[in-house]
């Protein structure tokens, strides 16, 4: 990939209203459009219906929530789009959390083969994580963003005021991709994350962190915008944190991805030391601080072996190893480490027995 390809422009603002005017102006009248989903619609739709109204842009909601990140919603925001006359000059704005960005960029990027689209990304995780990147797409046959293209919108708005509705587990679950972001590039952007209070949030201080986090997402995809190599940084936790994902969600007691990610850390913490010389000291403080917010998942032994086939058919690994991103130092990663069975049953164990 060149480093010729224009990447979105991501505006940080305290109005995000504002700043959609002068980047809605090149399109036609009649052929902007807004989705989004019931929640956000609830808690933030009228901050937006003086300019829709003003602008004439048409609006669809989408039912919320990660079951509705299917094709059926493609289809409703496809027939919206069409009905309406939205041709290839069109422009669709996406207002909502990580589910309705990825769908909806997802419609955008494939409606007469593919209209621009813009993030208004209204939760933590997706204002730091899945509206930055080009990533889109749905769930499909029980398997999760089965179906998806590359495309960057052509712009990311971030207000971190949206974020004074959303639950705690909400914005514990992005913060833990924040905490990946710095382990695997920025020792600063860590250190200002565990200076962080999360249990008194100032909204106003938030502006900042959310921006050197949306920086090292940023560095990572425009150095590898096809996650050929060095992209493979941001699956830091990744690995055995998807697998604890899929094990709650078969014992139907399912978790947040965040949260999930922020346990898989644990482990692959405990994996850097070993494979990688990751001082031993750093693991245990950056773990029990870890666990010190999110608590555990509670696992047994007969867990591990399920666990471990769950890495196995990860699609990032090859030949019947695992195939993890794991760091020599905090801010150093180290792609393509492969882990034995044996090793990956002792990281299990010390996660089992984090008391
Ligand atoms: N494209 C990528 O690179 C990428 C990266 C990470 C995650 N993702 C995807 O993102 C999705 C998860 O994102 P998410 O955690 O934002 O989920 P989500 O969009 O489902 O939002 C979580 C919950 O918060 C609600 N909500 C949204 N904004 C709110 C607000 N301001 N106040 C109160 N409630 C609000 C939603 O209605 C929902 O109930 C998954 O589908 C995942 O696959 C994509
Ligand atoms: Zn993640």
């Amino acid at each position: 990939m060149g480093k010729s390809k224009i990447y979105s422009k991501i505006i940080y603002t305290e109005n995000p209203r504002q700043e959609l005017i002068p980047l809605i102006k090149q399109y036609g009248k009649d052929k902007i459009f807004l989705v989004t989903e019931e929640n956000v619609d609830r808690l933030w739709g009228n901050d937006f219906s003086e300019l829709t109204e003003k602008e004439s842009i048409k609006k669809v909601i989408i039912p919320s929530g990660e079951e509705n990140k299917k094709i059926d919603s493609v289809t409703k925001i496809w027939e919206f789009l069409s009905k309406n006359g939205a041709d290839r000059k069109s422009l669709l704005i996406n207002l909502g959390g990580g589910m309705l960005t990825d769908l909806a960029g997802f419609a955008a990027s494939t409606f007469k083969r593919g209209i621009d689209f813009l993030n208004i990304p209204t939760t933590l995780l997706s204002q730091v994580d899945a509206s930055v990147g080009g990533k889109t797409g749905i769930n499909f046959n029980g398997l999760k963003n089965e179906i998806g293209v590359f495309k960057e919108p052509v712009a990311v708005i971030i207000y971190t005021g949206f974020l004074k509705t959303l639950d705690k587990e909400n914005f514990l679950s992005g913060f833990a991709e924040m905490i990946k972001h710095g382990l695997i590039h920025s020792p600063a952007h860590l250190l200002e994350l565990q200076r962080f209070d999360i249990n008194n949030i100032e909204y106003n201080n938030l502006k900042d962190i959310i921006q050197h986090s949306v920086e090292v997402k940023q560095f990572f995809v425009n150095s590898d915008p096809t996650e050929q190599n060095i992209r493979k940084a941001l699956n830091f936790g990744h690995t055995i944190g998807h697998s604890f994902e899929s094990l709650a969600m078969e014992q139907k007691r399912p978790v947040m991805h965040g949260y999930a990610v922020a346990w898989g850390m644990i482990a692959e913490l405990y994996l850097s030391v070993k494979k990688c010389g990751y001082s031993i000291d750093n693991s245990n403080k950056i773990s029990s601080w870890l666990h010190s917010i999110y608590g555990k998942f509670i696992i047994n032994g007969v867990d591990f072996e399920r666990l471990f086939e769950l890495m196995l058919h990860d699609k990032k690994n090859e030949s019947g190893r695992i195939n993890f991103t794991l760091l020599s130092d905090t801010g150093k990663i180290e792609i393509n480490q492969n882990c034995t069975r044996e090793m990956v049953f002792e990281a299990l164990d010390i996660f089992r027995n984090l008391s």
